[in-house]
């Protein structure tokens, strides 16, 4: 079976992190969330990925140079303008010649989703479209579905207003398509999965849903970002799991870590402590300074306290500061 995995977004609730590092490419548990997706799609059966690829595709490309990624055969096609999520689909389908069922996945969504199983659901009912869903507390920034028993989808609103919704099911991310849902996205023109081409596929009968209780993050704000790592590190993951610090760190020996990760090429100098936090290849920890609740890709000086924030890889927080829920460089500027 063959996907097209989502990955060309700019990423910019994550800035100023993805200034530098596409959000797919950024680590978690040591290895690039991209990586996690393609190994839970070749868990479910998927032989070959196509990265539909648009903003900074040379990340990807440079990161798996033999063309394959946790065993899985990769393609890459790269858009020449963002086409947002359902013109990114027909493009990259089409660039690999996609004509049989296939399976579609956000590049930052990480979940032990059963793909081989969403697959039979989707068969056994001749659905056109499937979408995986999953329940939420806060509907209102997401696509809320209502089905009715067979899971046949009745309604579709994308991003409810607060108070609006009846339901707290939430469109998850993983798709399989029929390769008659690409004939209905226009060819090189910008167009929404969520906002209109699933909306036709249900108002003609097609749209099919399935929830599940796997684990399920969108890995789309710093705090979710962050919680991905500790995720793993605490085991919630049902396949995957990470040790906290790289052995290719430079940690000094009188550092203390708690329940934190620390990337091969990060530095964490004496006395310093890291606690519930990503520190990122690149970043330096001075002696003495505190870190708490923050993903760190630039450099914390000797004596200071971070907390709450994020630096990215031109972020500093000078000796003796003490910050909290800060992002540095501030994303919003220039
Ligand atoms: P924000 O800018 O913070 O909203 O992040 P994002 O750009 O990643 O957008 P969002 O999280 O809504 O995107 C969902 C998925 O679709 C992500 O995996 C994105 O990489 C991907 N995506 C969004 N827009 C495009 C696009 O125009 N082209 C491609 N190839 N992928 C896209």
């Amino acid at each position: 079976m063959r996907a097209v995995v989502l990955v060309g977004g700019f990423g910019t609730r994550l800035r100023p992190l993805t200034h530098t590092i596409p959000k797919p490419m950024l680590p978690v548990g040591h290895l690039p969330i991209i990586e996690r997706v393609v190994a839970n799609l070749g868990r479910g059966g998927v032989t070959e990925v196509t990265l539909a690829l648009g903003f900074k595709p040379e990340p990807f490309i440079d990161a798996f140079p033999g063309g394959a990624c946790a065993g899985v055969q990769l393609r890459y096609a790269v858009e020449p303008e963002p086409l947002d999520t359902a013109g990114a689909i027909r493009f990259a389908a089409d660039a690999s010649g996609i004509d049989d069922t296939f399976v579609v996945a956000n590049g930052d969504v990480l979940t032990d989703l059963d793909v081989a199983e969403l697959v039979r659901f989707h068969r056994e009912r001749g659905a056109e479209a499937t979408m995986h869903l999953i329940a939420v507390d806060d509907p209102s920034s997401f696509g809320v579905v209502a089905m009715d028993e067979d899971g046949r989808v009745r309604r579709f609103v994308e991003k409810p207003a607060p108070g609006t919704s009846s339901g707290n099911l939430i469109n998850a991310g993983t798709y399989i398509l029929e390769p008659s849902v690409l004939a209905r996205i226009p060819l090189g023109a910008r167009s929404s999965i969520e906002r209109v081409t699933f909306p036709a596929v249900a108002s003609d009968g097609g749209l099919y849903a399935k929830a599940t209780e796997d684990y399920w993050l969108d890995v789309g704000r710093p705090e979710l970002y962050l919680s991905a790592n500790l995720d793993l590190l605490a085991g919630r993951r049902r396949y995957d799991t990470a040790t906290g610090i790289h052995p290719g760190a430079a940690v000094h020996p009188d550092a203390v870590i708690v329940d934190s990760t620390v990337a091969a090429g990060a530095r964490i100098d004496s006395g310093a402590s890291v606690r519930e936090s990503v520190i990122l290849s690149g970043a330096v920890i001075g002696q003495q300074a505190e870190v708490v609740a923050s993903v760190i890709l630039g450099t914390v000086g000797a004596g200071a306290t971070v907390t709450g924030c994020v630096l990215g890889s031109e972020g500093v927080v000078a000796a003796g500061e003490r910050v909290a829920g800060e992002r540095r460089p501030d994303p919003d500027a220039g």
